[in-house]
């Protein structure tokens, strides 16, 4: 991990559960990390948590569910740190309603859903490439964070989650192969598709009465990712806690 000390990562949805750890993992390994979230205020507080590192933790207020809020953010970075070598897209939300569902609530649900868990990969990915293509001879590393339901298809009862998972595990190869025929080589992209992981994200009964990974797992599988050689490019990993069962 020496060759990304002192260099720049941005995480979404670095508040809690899985960006918590990465996010904590990756400062004390010297990076600076740029944390986005609405509850930046817990981004700052997980910088104290750092201990003799000389790496930085740097909260910047964003719903990534809005365009101008991530288009500002990215300006931000831009401003203060100049480029970016890695982006770690973890952001998300669950979702619960089915595709019968006629209420107001799931039409906001869905559209949500969407928003957080797909458009705003996306954006992010095109803010962020501008400032990682800056680097220069440096390399830089997009990690999209899926889920194992972006292969796993039977999950009646959560239309859009698998769904919105799916669409990220195709923007990762597709945004791989675009970057190699536009001559930006140096950026590795993978999709990164954990198991259950006892997080806020559903509840800790749910997660009990499961197999499950903890946020630190996932922290770890990230430090292998950008522990490889520049010229290899995991494109795709999957984490199951063993005793999952699909
Ligand atoms: N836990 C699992 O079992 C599991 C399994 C596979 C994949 N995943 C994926 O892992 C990622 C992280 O989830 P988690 O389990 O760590 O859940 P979590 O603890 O609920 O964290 C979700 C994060 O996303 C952020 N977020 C949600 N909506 C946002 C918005 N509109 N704008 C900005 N940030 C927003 C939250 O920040 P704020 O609320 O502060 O904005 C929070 O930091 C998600 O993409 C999830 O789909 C989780």
């Amino acid at each position: 991990m020496d060759k990304w000390k002192t260099k720049i990562a941005v995480i979404t949805g670095a508040s809690s559960g899985i960006g918590a750890a990465i996010t904590l993992s990756l400062a004390s390994h010297g990076l600076t990390v740029i944390g986005l979230a609405r509850r930046s205020e817990n981004v700052e507080e997980l910088s104290k948590k750092l201990e003799n590192s000389e790496g930085k933790i740097i909260a910047i207020k964003c719903d990534v569910a809005d365009l101008n809020s991530i288009k500002n953010a990215f300006k931000e970075i831009e401003e203060n740190f100049g480029k970016v070598h890695i982006l770690i897209n973890n952001a998300g939300m669950s979702s619960k309603v089915t595709i019968l569902d006629e209420s107001d609530y799931a039409t906001e649900r869905i559209n949500s859903t969407i928003d957080v868990n797909f458009k705003a990969y996306v954006h992010c990915v095109r803010e962020c490439i501008k400032l990682m293509k800056k680097i220069e001879n440096e390399h830089a590393m997009i990690i999209n964070v899926g889920s194992i339901l972006d292969s796993v298809i039977p999950y009646p009862h959560r239309t859009i989650y698998p769904t919105t998972k799916h669409a990220v595990r195709a923007l990762s190869e597709i945004i791989r192969q675009e970057l190699i025929v536009s001559e930006c080589d140096k950026i590795k992209v993978t999709n990164l598709s954990p198991g259950a992981v006892k997080t806020e994200i559903a509840s800790e009964d749910y997660f009990n009465s499961i197999p499950h990974l903890t946020p630190n797992d996932i922290a770890e599988s990230v430090i292998y990712l950008l522990s490889t050689p520049w010229n290899v490019n995991v494109t795709q990993l999957t984490i199951k806690p063993v005793g999952e069962k699909f």
